[in-house]
């Protein structure tokens, strides 16, 4: 029985007429997958409840972002309560497109933590280094700093509730993957990091993402320490979705 995750991070794509035709495909093609693996779908919020509605039970949902504030004058915002009142369990926290895009700081980053956590949500933590970091021979130092940063501030009880995602920023949307040994390597780094931090490193889940896609999933989840995937863009094609999924 597998324990991984797969979560399609939708990004800003789709329409109502998607959302209705995706999410049809993959809960009738996944609701005979009954190889464990635990499915989120992270779509735009402005569609978490018509996806909601579409898909009924058996998947997990989540946000790609909420606030750091808690509520009140943040024109613009979503916050944390409200994502977990429409029925997300799940928030991307810190995705390299929020960091370099947004302008996210690793402290902007664990204040969303404490938030979601507050609320009940898991934060799926988005870590990974660019190539110029990576050429520079500093990918570790970077990734595992992102990651104690982002987690600086939490509780013993909150490990349980933590999902760390290593995403090397020149894999994502490139088709260029890390090989599945390069990814199992950071994902061994981190996890040693999260011991030294006092975490139970054994159970937290460590996603990798980066153009996983059908024909390279397999290898990618077969190594020790990938748990599942965070897939962008092949979650946007209900087939090749599907099928990363059967490779968990
Ligand atoms: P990708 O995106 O699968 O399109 O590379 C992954 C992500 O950004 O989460």
């Amino acid at each position: 029985m597998s324990h991984k995750i797969v979560a399609a991070n939708w990004k800003m794509n789709g329409s109502l007429d998607l959302v209705k035709e995706l999410t049809g495909e993959i809960k009738a093609q996944l609701a005979k997958l009954d190889n464990g693996v635990k499915v989120v779908i992270i779509p735009p919020a402005l569609y978490l409840r018509d996806v909601h509605r579409e898909i009924g039970s058996g998947f997990e949902l989540g946000v790609q972002n909420v606030s750091q504030w808690e509520d009140g004058a943040v024109t613009g915002e979503l916050s944390a309560a409200m994502a977990a009142d429409v029925g997300a369990s799940y928030v991307l926290i810190g995705h390299s497109e929020r960091r370099q895009l947004f302008g996210e700081t690793d402290e902007v980053v664990s204040e969303k933590v404490a938030k979601a956590l507050a609320h009940g949500l898991s934060p799926l933590v988005c870590v990974g280094e660019t190539l110029d970091e990576r050429d520079a021979g500093h990918a570790v130092d970077v990734v595992c700093g992102q990651v104690e940063k982002a987690l600086a501030g939490i509780g013993p009880d909150d490990w349980k509730n933590i999902v760390v995602a290593y995403e090397p920023v020149w894999a994502i949307g490139t088709g260029k993957t890390a090989t599945a040994e390069d990814a199992q390597r950071m994902h061994r780094e981190i996890r040693d990091l999260l011991a030294r931090l006092g975490a139970p490193a054994d159970t937290v889940p460590l996603l990798y993402g980066g153009s996983v896609k059908p024909d390279n999933a397999a290898e990618l989840f077969a190594q020790p320490d990938i748990d599942g995937g965070l897939i962008g863009g092949a979650s946007l094609k209900a087939d090749d979705f599907v099928r990363i999924c059967q490779s968990a």
